[in-house]
């Protein structure tokens, strides 16, 4: 068998775990939270998988000083959660909710209590019901309404949050929420969609403009983009290539990085909008200068080109692709049926890294489900976790040689929660909850990655 030599990180590496609010909180109806777009949609029969909901969670909301502690165990120099929106800013409206507030507030100086970065995420996908009540993502006030609800958040966490994340994966905010119909608030509606990733945009710059302004510097600014590292089945497949990486990336970079969308995005969608929700200085509004990109990243794509357009199918996140066909990848597999395939990661973050050498990257999300069992002796013998961490590891070790500037890793997740459509059904975390008792017990992969931390060294797997 060949044999990996260890790797070692620079000094200043940050190591994290990530989590996000309505996966991992629980208390969906206390102490005057209101009902997020995922409340709904989770309560909506069919939608999840086994009628799961996010009404108790992982119970963290209670658990704080349990999971605080297992953070402070696990050593690592940072830990990445959301806020509820409509936890702190019940209705999205501008009364804030000190009891709501205040959890968030114990968060965060517990985390700084032992010697934890906050890293917050402001929108990880939970909309306030009455902001989609009066038309969502797709409708421009919903920007506004962010942008209020992030200088509200950067007042009062401000002096004491390490970085902030404006938007998580707004791909799936906008195509999977309105397009695709298969995440909260679950229409199908492509022009709506398009809308939305404007909107997504947009309120991330006024986000960013609203933090530079309340937060005390040195609060570091970043998003974090589910970016889709695209490979074509041949070179003849250069154009479908091209196409989805318009959709999946460029609709989102360019705007957020170069001030504007990109010209074959604009001229792909023309049969299903003019654009027309583009004001004049939106573009500029939404490049806002960045200390960090954030990169989660799970799986390549693979696509290649279709012999003339297909028939109707179900509603597909992907906006006038149906000339383009996605080609099941060879495995190994996660229990989500996404193949491992560490490679994509390293070419994504050196080709992030070729087009914007200044800059730096910092990868947010990265982790597999398993079908996890608990021993009888309490042990949770998860090697396959912890080979997905030590391949992906290596692959970000393998850009930074190369030249790329990593900042920072983040396991998805913590700790097993809600997985959205597919509820409880997938176990992302290194530390098991049991769905009944909701006890944690460490997994392998949190002994494992424990480790790593300690040494900032990725062990030789023999
Ligand atoms: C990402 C989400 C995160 C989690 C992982 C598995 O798309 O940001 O909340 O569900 O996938």
């Amino acid at each position: 068998m060949p044999t990996t030599p260890a790797r070692a990180f620079p000094e200043d590496f940050l190591w994290g775990t990530a989590t996000a609010a309505y996966q991992v909180e629980g208390a969906a109806a206390e102490d005057g939270r209101g009902p997020s777009i995922w409340d709904t949609f989770s309560h909506t029969p069919g939608r999840v998988d086994h009628g799961d909901t996010g009404d108790v969670a992982c119970d963290h909301y209670h658990r704080l000083e349990e999971d605080l502690g297992i953070l402070a165990r696990l050593g690592v120099g940072a830990y990445r959660f959301s806020i509820s929106w409509p936890r702190v800013l019940p209705g999205g409206g501008d009364r804030l909710n000190r009891r709501g507030l205040d959890f968030y507030s114990r968060l965060v100086d517990g985390l700084l209590e032992r010697g934890v970065a906050p890293v917050a995420t402001l929108y990880h996908w939970d909309l306030p019901q009455e902001l989609e009540d009066a038309g969502g993502w797709p409708h421009r006030d919903t920007a506004l309404r962010f942008a209020e609800y992030a200088h509200r958040m950067g007042e009062a966490l401000g002096d004491r949050v390490h970085t902030w994340i404006t938007l998580n994966e707004p791909w799936c905010s906008a195509y999977l929420g309105y397009a695709s119909g298969v995440h909260a608030p679950g229409r199908t509606d492509p022009a709506g969609a398009l809308a939305a990733v404007h909107h997504l945009n947009l309120g991330h710059g006024l986000a960013v403009q609203a933090l530079r302004a309340t937060a005390a510097p040195p609060a570091r600014v970043a998003v974090t983009l589910n970016l889709h590292h695209v490979r074509g089945v041949s070179e003849r497949d250069a154009e479908a290539v091209r196409r989805v990486d318009a959709l999946a990336n460029r609709a989102f970079l360019g705007p957020m990085l170069d001030g504007a969308y990109p010209r074959d995005l604009i001229e792909a969608t023309a049969s299903v909008t003019d654009w027309a929700f583009v004001h004049d200085s939106d573009e500029a509004t939404a490049c806002q200068a960045l200390d960090l990109l954030g990169v989660n990243y799970y799986s390549p794509v693979l696509v290649r080109a279709r012999d003339g357009e297909t028939a109707d199918g179900p509603a597909s996140p992907w906006i006038a692709c149906g000339d383009v066909e996605f080609v099941r990848q060879p495995g190994p597999y996660t229990e989500m049926g996404w193949s491992i395939d560490e490679t994509g990661l390293t070419e994504l973050l050196l080709r992030l890294h070729g087009d914007r050498p200044s800059l730096p990257l910092m990868i947010t999300e990265n982790g597999a489900a398993f079908a996890d069992v608990l021993d009888g002796d309490g042990r949770v013998r998860d090697e396959r976790r912890v080979d997905y961490l030590r391949r992906h590891l290596t692959a970000v070790a393998d850009a930074i040689d190369a030249g790329a500037d990593v900042r920072g890793y983040f396991v998805w997740s913590l700790m097993d929660n809600f997985e959205w459509a597919h509820g409880y059904a997938k176990r992302f975390g290194i530390v098991y909850v049991d769905r009944e008792t909701l006890d944690r017990t460490w997994k392998d992969s949190a002994h494992w990655y424990r480790d790593v931390v300690a040494t900032g060294t990725v062990p030789d797997p023999s």
